[in-house]
């Protein structure tokens, strides 16, 4: 049987809908528009493309976002001198600093400066340790954008066995957080995982972010199991690919999600709705 796909496009389509009726009525309210600062350094070809996705993104919803573009060449104090002035500035809701950054910037440092109300990205410690604690506030873009695609299945999340390969700070982390959440037991399997086969046969929930394509053999999905594949990989012939066979996992699988097309545009789509909830939270 074939899986049925997640269309994480559609998704965020109609989340982003949603943020600009939230935002229109605000602004017919008299209020401002929310407003999303972007910092980019250097001309880093898909982090440009990235961040041209985000503002286009904020053109759709209604959101004011003032981009910084700064030389490769920008340093560490100076950064620091920026992300000062947009934490005080109070027509200012959202913070996102685009990594990666030069090698001359200390990323975690830069994360830690950012107002924790204006983390937009969900990336600061404050906001990683609410959500261990259960109280989410900003969360991770592209985890929580998971967990609504998961939420559209209409499939119940708790008690299911969930995998999560790949345990960076920004998405296999959170993800594992956030899962744990949902009620379901996760295990998190990384480069010194000694059965990645076994454990991917045993989950019910498997998500991906290791950012190597064919890392998961489609042989290896349980039958009916929801797959996530946050993987993007560009081939030799120019295409784009996740981590996991996607052929051969969509006989397998009960749901997955494609792409392109899954889950990069939820994370888009997560970060409006968290820039229209930052600034909702500062009133
Ligand atoms: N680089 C790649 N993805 C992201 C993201 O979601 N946020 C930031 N700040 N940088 C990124």
């Amino acid at each position: 049987m074939s899986a049925q796909i997640i269309n994480g496009k559609a998704i965020a389509e109609s989340t982003l809908n949603d943020v600009q009726t939230r935002v229109n009525a605000r602004i017919a309210s008299g209020k401002r528009a929310p407003a999303l600062a972007v910092v980019l350094l250097g001309a880093d070809p898909a982090s440009a493309i990235y961040v041209r996705n985000k503002r286009l993104a904020c053109e759709k919803v209604g959101i004011k976002s003032i981009a910084y573009e700064l030389p490769a060449s920008t340093s560490e104090v100076e950064l620091l001198e920026l992300i000062e002035k947009l934490n005080t500035d109070d027509e200012i809701d959202g913070i996102l600093v685009q990594s990666p950054l030069p090698l001359q910037i200390d990323e975690k440092h830069i994360l830690e400066q950012i107002s924790v109300a204006k983390d937009v990205d969900g990336f600061h410690p404050y906001n990683i340790g609410r959500l261990a604690v259960r109280q989410p506030t900003l969360r991770s873009c592209t985890p929580f954008g998971v967990i609504k695609m998961l939420q559209t299945t209409g499939i119940e999340l708790l008690g299911l066995d969930a995998v999560v390969i790949g345990v960076s700070n920004h998405v296999g982390r959170p993800m594992a957080l956030e899962l744990l959440l949902a009620g379901c037991t996760v295990t998190c399997c990384h480069r010194h995982t000694k059965d990645l086969q076994g454990n991917v046969e045993r989950a019910d929930i498997v998500v991906v972010a290791a950012g190597k394509a064919g890392l998961v053999k489609g042989e290896w999905i349980k039958q009916g199991a929801i797959v996530i594949d946050i993987g993007i990989n560009r081939l030799a012939d120019g295409t784009l690919c996740g981590d996991v066979d996607f052929a051969t996992a969509k006989e397998r699988a009960g749901w997955i999600t494609p792409v392109p097309g899954g889950v990069g545009p939820m994370t888009v789509a997560t970060l409006m709705e968290n820039t229209l909830l930052a600034q909702e939270l500062r009133e």
